[in-house]
C-alpha cells in the first residue's frame, strides 16, 4: 500500500479520452535499475516541446478485458500484449483498470522508425488517458494529485516516461539536492534555480540511424547488475547532481556544455563495457562528435551533444544571437552524417 493505491469506490462507465505527451531528453542519465522499476540513480531532462505522442482511449465498461492497439492507423497487436500487461500490473492503483475493453490510437509527431524513442511520450499519454479516466470513475478532483500519480503509473510503463509529464527541467530518483525528489515519480526541477541562460535551448536530433534500435533499453539497464563499472557509475550521477545544481543556478554554460556531454559518454561507455559489450553510436555518430568539438574549439560557441540508448545525436544550443552561425553549420556539416538529411528539429518546454 501507498498513497498511490487505488480507491475501491468507483463507478466506471464508457469513455473516449485524448491526451498528449511530450518525450524529453536526459542530461543526466538513467541506466541502471532495480526491481519495480526503481531507477539506481537519480536523472534530470529537458521535456521537448514538438515531439510528442498523442493517444484516444476508448473504454468500453463491463466487457471482458482486451486491449487493442492503432499505431499511426496500423493495428499492432505485439503493442497490444505489452499495454495488456501493463495494465494488469498497475491493477493495485487504478482497481477499475481491467473492467472493461480498450481501443487506443496513437500516433506520434516525429517520423515513424527515426530511432527517436517514443516510450517516454507512448508511456506518458497513456498514463495521462488512464489518469483522466480515473477521475471521471472516483470522483478525485485534486489536479496536483493526478499529475503525480500520471507520473507514477508512466514510470510503471517505462521509467523515463515519468518525467515527461512535467515542463522544463524534470527530475526522477530521490537525491539530497533535490527538495521532494523522489524513485516513485518525477519532479519538476525548482524554477527559480535556473538560470536565464538554460531556459530557451534548442534540440536538433540528427537521425544517424533510423529504425530499430540493436538492443533495446530494458536489456541494457539488466546488463548493469553486473557491470563492475556500475556502483561507481551510480555514485557519479549523485556527485554531478551536486555540480550540475550549481551551474544552473550560475549560469556557466561551460561547465555545462562538460557535465552534459561527460554524461553522454559515460551511458555509451557503460554499454562498451557491460558484458556482453554493445556499441550503439555508429560512424557518423564519432565524426558529428569530433566535428562539434573542432566547431567549438575554434568558435567558442555553445553548441554541443547529448545521447540517448541509440546512435542519434541530440544536438543542444541556446537560443541566441549565436544560434544562426550554430544552425548555419549543423546544415553545412553535420547533417551529411546523417541516413536520409533527417532532421528532428525541437527545443525545450519551459
Ligand atoms: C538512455 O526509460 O527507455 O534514455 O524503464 O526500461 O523503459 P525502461 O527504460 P527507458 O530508459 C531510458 C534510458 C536513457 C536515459 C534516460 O532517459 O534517462
Amino acid at each position: 500500500m501507498n498513497e498511490f493505491s487505488g480507491d475501491q469506490n468507483f463507478k466506471i462507465s464508457n469513455q473516449k479520452v485524448t491526451e498528449s505527451c511530450p518525450s524529453n531528453i536526459a542530461l543526466i542519465k538513467y541506466w541502471g535499475k532495480y526491481e519495480k522499476q526503481i531507477p539506481a540513480n537519480p536523472s534530470i531532462s529537458y521535456t521537448l516541446n514538438l515531439c510528442k505522442t498523442n493517444t484516444e482511449m476508448e473504454f468500453v465498461a463491463d466487457e471482458t478485458f482486451s486491449v487493442q492497439t492503432f499505431l499511426a492507423g496500423k493495428e499492432e497487436v505485439k503493442f497490444a500484449e505489452k499495454i495488456a500487461k501493463y495494465f494488469r500490473s498497475i491493477e493495485e492503483y487504478l482497481p477499475w483498470i481491467l473492467k472493461g475493453k480498450y481501443i487506443i490510437k496513437t500516433e506520434n509527431t516525429f517520423p515513424h522508425s527515426s530511432g527517436i524513442a517514443s516510450s517516454a511520450s507512448g508511456f506518458g499519454a497513456i498514463a495521462k488517458c488512464l489518469m483522466t479516466l480515473d477521475q471521471s470513475f472516483s470522483g478525485q478532483t485534486d489536479e496536483c494529485f493526478t499529475l503525480k500519480k500520471a507520473s507514477f503509473i508512466a514510470r510503471l510503463g517505462s521509467g523515463s516516461a515519468c518525467r515527461s509529464l512535467y515542463d522544463g527541467l524534470v527530475v526522477w530518483g530521490e537525491t539530497k539536492e533535490v527538495y521532494e525528489s523522489s524513485d516513485l515519480f518525477a519532479v519538476q526541477y525548482p524554477n527559480d534555480e535556473v538560470h536565464d541562460v538554460f531556459r530557451s535551448f534548442n534540440d536538433w536530433v540528427l537521425l544517424i540511424h533510423e529504425g530499430e534500435k540493436a538492443v533495446s533499453s530494458t536489456v541494457g539497464h539488466g546488463l548493469m547488475n553486473t557491470n563492475p563499472y556500475a556502483e561507481r557509475r551510480f555514485q557519479e550521477a549523485h556527485e554531478n547532481f551536486a555540480t550540475l545544481k550549481k551551474i544552473l543556478k550560475q549560469g556557466d554554460m561551460n561547465a555545462f556544455i562538460q557535465l552534459v556531454e561527460h554524461e553522454a559518454l559515460t551511458l555509451h561507455a557503460m554499454m562498451m563495457m557491460s558484458e556482453p559489450a554493445f556499441i550503439l553510436m555508429q560512424a557518423g555518430t564519432l565524426a558529428v562528435i569530433n566535428k562539434i568539438w573542432e566547431f567549438r574549439k575554434e568558435t567558442n560557441l555553445p553548441l554541443f551533444f547529448t545521447l540517448d540508448a541509440g546512435a542519434n545525436v541530440h544536438l543542444l544550443f541556446p537560443s541566441n544571437k549565436d544560434e544562426d552561425k550554430i544552425t548555419e553549420f549543423i546544415i553545412k556539416e553535420l547533417v551529411q552524417h546523417t541516413q536520409n538529411n533527417g532532421v528532428v528539429k525541437d527545443m525545450m518546454r519551459f
